[in-house]
């Protein structure tokens, strides 16, 4: 099916789908697997590049993964990134030692060009660096490719057994050039040809997705956002009517955004789906009555939204599958192997342990979002619902700073609402991703020479591509003047506005 291969060995970094993702995005497939992989298999499946990734470990710490040095004697391309190049330093004789300083974020590096994997890269360019240990020696044989002041090896290669490795991370768009450099491994050093499309990803899974489900009834839970709609609508395409959409407005929606869901959705919409509707907004509010931390709401909210599922499903009788619109970055950011939890993303660590339901299929599990937005295309979806700015599972509990209550939801929904059309107005709609979170801060004002003693609200607006990395937009200031005015004068119980201006990392995108 796919002739063309890349297998991505992960050694437990928090970037290791994404390099995957920037491989896919040369149109040569790629694939994530673990770093216990084992060499007859990889042999088997006959890879034409083999990625090492980077990882929280010191190579000469002895529990640390490692790979046999066979691997090294296949002929097949490898890069090493990051703790990937020390492993493969270290493992072919190379000295790795902690670094004297360690060195992190946009860096200066002094590549060599005459390297296939520098093809076209400025002698000089910003670089990605992420590091405490560091190769003080390259393995005999090597030559170095690319330095810093800190890093006497900062890249290495043996080109004659196509081993190349760079301390920096080529697939974070903070390395200026990282994505020719992953294309020069794929096309010069791997020689791939390039021979993969998203259209090959929607029809393999609508095949696969018909083969599991044989004659099974199948719930999917829409939210009405990107990731559960292109989920949807690869499920309708792949079984038709054995697909029933369950739609919960939890009361955690933005301002009319159920009625909005249920237009799109709906029997007076343009799918053929079997679409339900519940509306449980007092149940939500009861169950987050009093819990104000980020986690306890996450596992709160995404434990009642599969009660909900449950009892829908009951009613329906005989389901067998349970259908989630996870994507990669829920999933890398809940914890994958050892990489660190940031948070319990809803659908994958909030899920309660009990789930009656036979199987849950994510068919987007591996895909980042603008590969999901890409997909929804090739299916056909409207553009308006495709490039819709994603909204997270647990809504706007996670835009409420602290407890959760009816009245502060009203208050985010309609800062949030006045953000938003005013952004819309404004021309500025194409951003990564932009609303209000009101934060549990209280301060004293005046208004009408009156005394208040209001919440705070904060607006947040952010550029991205892949969610993993995040920068904030610069929003013109007459925008969030405006903003600014309207909220405080159209929404009661919010007497001050502020810009976020954090990026991803250190902050996350959401607030909690
Ligand atoms: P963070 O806040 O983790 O957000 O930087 C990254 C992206 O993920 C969205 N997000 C979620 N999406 N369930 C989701 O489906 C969740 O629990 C969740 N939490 C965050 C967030 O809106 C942003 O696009």
């Amino acid at each position: 099916m796919n002739k063309e291969l890349v297998i991505v060995l992960d050694f437990g970094g928090q970037y290791n789908q994404l390099i995957a993702r920037r491989v896919r995005e040369c149109n040569v497939y790629c694939e994530v697997h673990p770093y216990t992989l084992g060499i007859d298999k990889i042999k088997e499946m006959n890879p034409k590049g083999i990625i090492f990734t980077g990882g929280p470990n010191s190579v000469y710490a002895e529990e640390s993964p490692r790979y046999q040095k066979e691997i090294f004697e296949l002929g097949i391309p490898i890069l090493g990134i990051c703790y990937g190049s020390q492993l493969m330093a270290y493992t072919l004789g190379g000295t790795v030692e902690t670094a004297p300083v360690s060195e992190y974020g946009k860096t200066e590096v002094k590549v060599d060009t005459s390297s296939l994997l520098f093809d076209n890269v400025n002698e000089k360019t910003i670089c990605w660096m992420s590091h405490t240990d560091y190769i003080a020696k390259a393995p005999e044989g090597f030559r170095v490719s690319a330095t810093t002041p800190v890093c006497p090896v900062a890249a290495m290669e043996m080109p004659e057994k196509k081993l190349y490795a760079t301390q920096f991370h080529p697939e974070v768009l903070h390395t200026q050039e990282g994505v020719k450099m992953l294309s020069n491994f794929v096309y010069h050093v791997c020689g791939c040809s390039g021979d993969w499309k998203m259209s090959s990803f929607v029809e393999d899974t609508i095949r696969s997705l018909r083969e599991k489900v044989g004659d099974g009834k199948v719930l999917c839970a829409l939210s009405g956002g990107v990731d559960s709609s292109v989920a949807a609508v690869l499920l309708s395409k792949a079984i038709g009517k054995q697909l029933t959409c369950v739609f919960v407005d939890q009361g955690l929606l933005r301002k009319n955004e159920g009625d909005e869901v249920e237009a799109v959705f709906g029997p007076d919409g343009p799918y053929d789906l079997n679409f339900i509707r519940v509306n449980c907004q007092d149940r939500f509010y009861a169950k987050l009555a009093g819990v104000s931390e980020p986690e306890a709401k996450r596992k709160i909210i995404g434990e009642e939204f599969i009660r909900v599922f449950e009892e829908e499903a009951k009613k329906i009788g005989a389901v067998d599958f349970l259908v989630q619109g996870t994507i990669y970055p829920d999933v890398i950011e809940s914890g994958l192997g050892k990489s660190a939890v940031i948070k319990s993303h809803h659908n994958v660590g909030g899920l309660p342990d009990c789930v009656e339901f036979k199987e849950i299929i994510e068919p987007l599990r591996l895909l980042f979002k603008d590969e999901v937005r890409k997909a929804g295309r090739e299916l056909g979806i409207p553009e308006y619902l495709v490039s819709r700015q994603p909204f997270p599972g647990p809504g706007l509990g996670i835009r409420i700073v602290g407890e959760v209550t009816a009245e502060k939801v009203r208050i985010v929904q309609d800062a949030d609402f006045i953000y938003r059309e005013e952004s819309a107005k404004a021309g500025i709609e194409g951003l990564g991703q932009y609303f209000a979170a009101l934060t549990n801060m209280r301060s004293v004002g005046v208004m009408g020479d009156e005394r208040t003693y209001d919440y705070a609200v904060a607006l947040r607006a952010v550029n991205t591509t892949d969610f993993m990395t995040a920068e904030c937009s610069e929003i013109p200031f007459e925008v969030l003047q405006k903003v600014m005015n309207r909220i405080i004068n159209e929404v009661k119980g919010v007497n001050r506005v502020m810009y976020d201006l954090t990026s991803k990392p250190p902050g996350t995108i959401e607030f909690e």
